[in-house]
């Protein structure tokens, strides 16, 4: 049999209680397929930080690497936590983790499912993947601040847009495209950010000549925004850098029937290190711990993450499961624990 070693990170606030629910899917989805699921839990996140003041440390990241997969559920605290330094965690941990694995693609498909409540009137069919930048753009923490404390602060951020970092995307979303419906569109800024829309206009002039069957078009984000609202159905393949990309995928995932449902997966192509599957969502201090939270988006990322070890039929029976379950649940909610027993029993069945 094949053995499959998972890194399980569940984090923080509802992070556990749908990684509950995706581990009992995942468990079910590969029972009896020849499959042995060797996996390590990694304790942390906010919870971890608060009590030993470690967010990741060089032995947690040797021990992660040694892995063929990460699933994680959600990381950070109550927005605002006074004892959690600024980005402590999102910077020190999950950056961390996208950037030391070298998850430059941060795949996020946006699909509308048959019964899912969306909140526009004539959504028609939506169906496409938001491929973002994983690894530069403002992420990358170059910048810096002088006269903290006077009338003469100055604060900066740099995007970070790198000629390789960005054809690697970009060819990623290409070679997406042609599986798909042929349809790409960049979304960048290009009429204020000259250089670093420059540089991704280009790229993907110079790809697209590769690709002559693929149509390619180009929105300002700004525009992006109300497409995705008043068009959705016009998207095939988006591409976009790595803070574009993240107010988007939120943005499609409310039109998409609910953040609960938005999956996502930090990929490394190249294989020489784990990729990430985790909900687009965050750790939802608001909710947590009332089982309130929907599961559907950690157990459709587990679909991505069987998708991604090569595992097609595991992961299309999980994602057929989870289609029926939204097709039948109707606007009653759920305790999260159900959810996830009712996609186990459809697997099952
Ligand atoms: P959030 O995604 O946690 O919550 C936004 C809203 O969506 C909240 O009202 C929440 O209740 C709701 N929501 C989120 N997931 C849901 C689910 N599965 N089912 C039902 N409702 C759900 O975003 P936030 O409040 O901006 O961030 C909270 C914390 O999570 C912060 O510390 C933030 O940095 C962190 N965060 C982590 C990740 C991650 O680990 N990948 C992603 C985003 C935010
Ligand atoms: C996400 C989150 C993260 C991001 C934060 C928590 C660093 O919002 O995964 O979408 O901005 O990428
Ligand atoms: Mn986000």
């Amino acid at each position: 049999s094949r053995v499959v070693k998972l890194a399980v990170i569940p984090g923080d606030g509802i992070g556990p209680e749908v990684i509950a629910e995706a581990e009992k899917v995942l468990d079910a989805a590969t029972a009896g397929s020849g499959i042995r699921l060797e996996k390590t839990r990694f304790a942390l996140g906010a919870g971890r930080f608060l009590e030993t003041g470690d967010t990741l440390t060089d032995a947690d990241l040797d021990a992660i690497k040694d892995h063929d997969a990460v699933l994680l559920g959600a990381v950070g605290g109550v927005p605002g936590d006074p004892r959690l330094k600024d980005a402590n965690i999102e910077r020190g941990l999950l950056l961390k983790l996208r950037f030391e694995l070298d998850h430059y693609v941060n795949l996020r498909p946006s699909k509308l499912f048959e019964g899912a409540p969306g909140p526009l009137a004539e959504p028609g069919d939506i169906d496409f993947v938001v491929v973002r930048e994983g690894t530069e753009g403002p992420y990358v923490g170059n910048g810096g601040s002088i006269r903290r404390g006077t009338p003469q602060e100055v604060a900066n951020e740099t995007s970070v847009n790198t000629a390789f970092g960005v054809e690697r995307v970009v060819r990623y979303a290409f070679d997406l495209a042609e599986r798909r419906r042929r349809k790409l569109t960049l979304v960048h800024k290009t009429n204020v950010l000259v250089n670093a829309g420059g540089l991704w206009q280009r790229i993907v002039n110079e790809v697209a000549a590769e690709h002559p069957e693929v149509a390619v078009d180009y929105l300002h984000v700004d525009a992006a925004t109300i497409f995705l609202v008043t068009n959705p159905s016009r998207f095939d393949v988006i591409v976009t850098d790595n803070l574009f990309g993240d107010i988007l995928t939120d943005l499609a995932g409310a039109v998409t029937g609910g953040i609960g449902l938005a999956a996502s997966g930090n990929i490394n192509p190249d294989g020489a290190f784990p990729s990430m599957f985790e909900p687009v969502h965050g750790s939802a201090p608001d909710i947590a711990g009332q089982q309130k939270a929907d599961p559907t988006a950690a157990i459709l990322s587990v679909a991505l993450l069987l998708d991604h070890l090569g595992l097609r039929d595991e992961s299309d029976a999980v994602t057929r499961a989870v289609e029926a379950d939204i097709a039948d649940r109707g606007a009653a909610s759920r305790p999260t624990a159900q959810i996830g027993d009712a996609i186990v029993a459809r697997l099952r069945a």
